[in-house]
């Protein structure tokens, strides 16, 4: 929809209207998609009290006529089809009124008018014809030809340049609402990729399960307590215990990571609570454990359902005091560190089993954030899979073609995002130096989905397939796709698949592929 009152405002067309003033004693005027003039203060700038007018709208009939002129416009524009440029109709009062259609994408939007003029060659006969139409206005026939007098008229070549002018400025408005629809476009992209990005730095995504975990971080960032944070491999976890950190108070301290699964008991046990000098064979030193150089930040400990009875009791007791004791030490060592722990593993049933201290677990089970698999945030993969481009690709712009991104989407991917992004990574290295990477270069499992009929996104899995099961998926899958894509020519299909006729055949047989069935 145009707004009228913003483009009367431009200074080029208020250069016309001028021009268009001073030149004819002429009024420029807009009416909008339904025929309704546009009365507004920078608008009337633009309007000239032709005496002829002001003379008719003085009575009640003579002004209804006037503004219906605008509307008789309208259907005389509709009555002449999908036409665009200048065109003149006479008003009510006999007056010329030349005007100009305004149309955006095939849509009407109003119109441009100037008008209110004699013809020069044909003076005489319109204003006699003038008199005729105001007749039944009770105005009296002499105030009637003065104002006739004072009428502008116009040659034909001013009456040509007028259009032309109209035309001019009707461009002007296109050009302009053009340039401000594209920096609208602009702004909104803008907006939207703002608002697709999320705060959380490097986690990307707009699901519905990712918006519900950015809420949930918002709350919790600020505060001090425990985050346990749960889900598959490849999830986002590390990301997450990042942006915790990152969005709190605590941003300028450290952020230290440790893996409990990585060490042997021991050796964990001085990496997280340090040791004094001698605590051990090979201990010659003291050695500040990670808990004091986390001191004042976030301590991100990592499958922490792999540790030790006998940590988790330590791990305990700085959850609870803020205190330790390092290995071979007497001393008792205060912190004050924020624990964010992860696991991918089933914390809650193993402390059922007795596998895992209840009140370890309820300490650092605060709150628990679960990281949603990949397969159950599909809608995110487009995003995801430009943001790895993004990250891993060369400085112009590379991207996959639909053909790939269809394939990828129709994947039935694990939880793993870590696996989107390897996939992606290879992409880029067999790529080569196209701009569009093509399906062709798509891992053979993505590419032959070896789960066919697999579980549906989000559904249950079937269990990964062993490696002679998998293959043998993959060989049925790679046949049936040459098949169809031979239109069920053997011999062509063969030659794709670089085997023999003769094996294809065997092969067909032993995997039940009839056409029939496989359409
Ligand atoms: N939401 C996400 N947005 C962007 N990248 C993500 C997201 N989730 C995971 N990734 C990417 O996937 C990879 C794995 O992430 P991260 O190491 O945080 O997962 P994790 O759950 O800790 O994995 P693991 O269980 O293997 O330790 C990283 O390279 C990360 O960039
Ligand atoms: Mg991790």
């Amino acid at each position: 929809m145009l707004d009228w009152s913003e483009l009367a405002g431009l200074r080029v067309i208020g250069r016309m209207a001028e021009m268009i003033n001073q030149r004819w004693n002429l009024g420029v005027g807009f009416a909008d998609e339904r025929g309704q003039l546009i009365d507004t203060p920078t608008i009337q700038r633009y309007a000239t009290d032709r005496p002829l007018c002001v003379l008719l709208r003085r009575t009640p009939e003579g002004r209804r006529r006037c503004d219906a002129v605008a509307q008789q416009m309208i259907e005389h524009h509709r009555a002449g089809g999908e036409k665009t440029g200048s065109a003149c109709m006479t008003c009510h009062a006999g007056l010329f009124e030349p005007y100009v259609p305004v149309r955006m994408d095939g849509q009407f939007e109003g119109l441009l008018l100037a008008g209110g003029f004699l013809r020069e060659e044909d003076r005489e006969a319109q204003s006699e014809e003038v008199l005729a139409r105001c007749a039944d206005l009770s105005i009296p026939k002499g105030d009637l030809r003065r104002a006739l007098e004072r009428t502008p008229v116009l040659s034909a070549e001013g009456e040509r340049m007028l259009q032309d002018l109209l035309e001019l400025v009707v461009n002007e408005i296109l050009i302009f609402r053009e340039e401000v629809t594209r920096k609208e476009r602009r702004l909104d992209r803008l907006t939207r990729e703002l608002a697709e990005r999320s705060e959380y730095g490097q986690l990307i995504g707009k699901s519905p399960a990712m918006r519900s975990l950015y809420r949930t971080l918002e709350k919790v960032a600020a505060s001090a307590s425990s985050v346990l944070i749960l889900g598959e491999n490849g999830t986002g976890k590390e990301l997450v215990a990042r942006a915790l950190h990152f969005h709190s108070d605590r941003k300028d301290k450290p952020f230290i990571v440790q893996n409990c699964s990585a060490f042997n008991d021991n050796l964990l046990d001085s990496e997280l609570f340090g040791h004094a000098r001698g605590a051990f064979t090979g201990a010659v030193g003291t050695k500040k454990g990670l808990f004091e150089v986390a001191d004042g930040g976030t301590f991100f400990l990592d499958e922490i359902g792999d540790m030790s009875p006998t940590l988790q009791v330590k791990l305990l007791r700085v959850l609870q005091e803020g205190t330790f004791i390092p290995v071979g030490s007497t001393q008792t060592r205060k912190v004050d560190v924020r624990i964010i722990a992860a696991t991918n593993r089933d914390l809650k049933s193993m402390v059922e089993q007795g596998l895992y201290r209840e009140d370890l677990y309820y300490r650092i089970n605060v709150v628990t954030l679960s990281l949603p698999p990949l397969r159950d945030r599909l809608e995110d993969l487009p995003m995801l899979v430009d943001h790895f481009l993004a990250r891993h690709g060369p400085e112009s712009k590379i991207r996959l073609s639909s053909g790939c991104l269809d394939r990828m989407m129709d994947f039935n991917w694990p939880g793993n995002v870590r696996e989107l992004e390897n996939e992606i990574e290879r992409l880029l290295v067999l790529q080569g130096d196209s701009e569009v990477i093509g399906e062709e270069f798509l891992s053979s499992r993505i590419r032959y989905e070896i789960y066919p009929g697999g579980a549906a996104p989000g559904g249950p899995r079937e269990q990964a397939p062993s490696l002679p099961e998998a293959v043998e998926r993959l060989e049925r899958t790679m046949i049936l796709d040459h098949l169809k894509r031979s239109r069920w020519n053997k011999t062509k299909a063969a030659d794709s698949l670089g085997i023999s006729r003769r094996n294809l055949i065997r092969k067909v047989q032993a995997f039940d592929l009839d056409r029939r069935k496989n359409r």
